[in-house]
């Protein structure tokens, strides 16, 4: 009995270590997550909330909700980053307001971590 017992002891004290060491990653995740909307929300703020609204919903005449819109919803976050790099003239076919999204919104000095934490944001709000 004592031979099988000391196996599971150590067996138990591995699996504990193991979900501590699960959770202390997840904490450390959510933390960079955090710290990750906090930079797109400036970045929105500065660069985006002029036309896109404050609360990210569009408005009047401008039916563009970045926050549960079709077009955010289909796209994964790595295509709305290409998307938001690239804009949509309002020459281009799939433009539904004939206003242009410039490339970055217009702010040329955005990096691509930049654009991933806006789009990070973005989700955040729902
Ligand atoms: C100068 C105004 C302007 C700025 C600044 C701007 N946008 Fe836009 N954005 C638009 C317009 C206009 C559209 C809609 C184009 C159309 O009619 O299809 C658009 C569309 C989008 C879409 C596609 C939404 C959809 O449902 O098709 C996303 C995503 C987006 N913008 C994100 C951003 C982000 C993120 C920023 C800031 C980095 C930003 N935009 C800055 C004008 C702007």
């Amino acid at each position: 009995m004592a031979r099988l017992k000391t196996p599971l002891v150590g067996v138990l004290a591995i699996l504990t270590l193991l979900a501590v060491a699960a959770a202390a990653a997840i904490s450390v995740g959510a933390h960079r997550r955090s710290e990750r909307i906090a930079a797109g929300r400036k970045v929105f703020f500065s660069t985006c909330a002029g036309c896109h609204g404050k609360d990210a919903r569009g408005g009047k005449g401008f039916p563009v909700d970045l926050r549960s819109g079709p077009f955010v919803r289909a796209n994964s976050d790595a295509r709305l980053v290409d998307f938001i790099e690239r804009g949509r003239p309002k020459t281009d076919p799939s433009n539904r307001t004939h206003f242009s999204m410039p490339p970055k919104g217009g702010n040329p000095d955005l990096s691509r971590e930049d654009l991933a934490a806006v789009v990070a944001y973005l989700r955040s709000l729902g």
